[in-house]
């Protein structure tokens, strides 16, 4: 290899929406329809890693996901590079302006199934974002970041903050910002139950297009539904209110998927394993006579739980006793996506 390429390797979270972004005003952008929040894993657990070169003697972009060679000409990816290349041609220093024109080769993984509702395109273009501002050596800021990330996934924005975090559909420009650090509600913990890991049929992208189109229901919320839950939802996480925080965790959800329902022809992201997981934990809440766990499932059957780290063997014991097998322990102590040494 030449000896002026240079890589650099990062890691980044996954977020999990308790307030879903479903839809856009302008696709090509990727500005949503309506605010969202969400909460960013730490990357002890779910995470994905991204190794990127570049070198003047590389003929072409390239990417590989998943040990899978893909072209590296998918219009999201080259979105995102065009606008890294753009802020490294603007460099003051000649060395970052004179690697804006080399081409750049990634590798990336995720430890965790991939396109599967588990958030993998939001850790995912974090990750690339981040890992190419690192490389071309800008000093760009998180808030920069969170603006390039979105242009290869919506949710990526969230991705570059930790704790919880707020991405705002009418900023300009149009990025995330944080509510409240991890350490701020530190009992606060999340399960993951991974139910399927196959990918889904409907990608993120086509299914908003669907219901933007179809659903009423859409209309419904965007309208008059999402804008006093997200002001409900704020307050709750910063008074720490779990019973708040986990009802309307749940009924966005459920209303995500009630919109995916309305669309036409339907959209079924979640499983009678999904529905399954619904009931048990309303059972549970009823038997423990206050809301003790609560749900959210995105664009795939697999659930996340939040419950408080007091609830967590006893809920776990009676999700095994039902399942078969204890969901995930995820810990969110904010991490954010990090530099990793190329030893690593
Ligand atoms: O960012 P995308 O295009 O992967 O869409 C994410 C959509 C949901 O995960 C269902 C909701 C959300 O806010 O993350």
């Amino acid at each position: 290899m030449d000896c002026k390429s240079r890589s650099s390797t990062c890691i980044a979270p996954i977020n999990i929406a308790v307030i879903k972004y479903w839809g856009k005003s302008d696709e090509e952008q990727i500005i949503p329809l309506n605010d969202s929040i969400s909460i960013t894993l730490d990357t002890d657990y779910m995470f994905t890693k991204t190794t990127a070169t570049i070198g003047p003697e590389f003929t072409q972009d390239s990417i590989v996901l998943n040990n899978e060679q893909g072209s590296g000409d998918g219009v999201r990816f080259q979105n995102c590079l065009s606008e890294i290349r753009k802020l490294a041609a603007s460099s003051k220093h000649s060395s970052t302006v004179e690697k804006s024109t080399w081409k750049v080769a990634i590798v990336s993984e995720n430890n965790f199934p991939t396109k599967a509702g588990l958030a993998s395109s939001a850790s995912g273009y974090a990750c690339l974002v981040f890992t190419l501002a690192q490389l071309y050596e800008l000093e760009s800021h998180q808030s920069e970041l969170s603006a390039l990330a979105r242009r290869g996934s919506g949710s990526a924005c969230r991705s570059l903050f930790g704790g919880f975090v707020r991405w705002f559909h009418d900023s300009q420009p149009c990025i995330a910002r944080p509510i409240a650090e991890a350490e701020h509600w530190p009992e606060l913990r999340c399960l993951v139950a991974v139910v399927s890991n196959t990918s889904k049929s409907v990608g993120s992208t086509e299914g908003m297009r669907r219901s933007a189109e179809t659903s009423k229901l859409l209309e419904h919320r965007v309208k008059h539904v999402v804008r006093d839950r997200i002001e409900d939802m704020k307050m709750a996480i910063l008074e720490k209110n779990f019973v708040k925080f986990a009802e309307i965790t749940m009924r966005d959800s459920n209303q995500f998927h009630a919109i995916c329902l309305d669309t036409y022809p339907p959209l079924f992201y979640m499983n009678s394993t999904s529905q399954a997981i619904i009931q048990l934990v309303h059972r549970y809440n009823q038997i423990r006579r206050s809301i003790k766990v609560a749900y959210t499932f995105d664009a795939g059957p697999n659930a996340v739980l939040f419950l408080e780290q007091a609830e967590i063997s006893r809920f776990a014991s009676v999700f095994y006793s039902v399942f078969g097998s204890t969901p995930h322990d995820q810990f969110f102590r904010g991490k954010v996506p990090d530099l990793l040494d190329p030893t690593e």
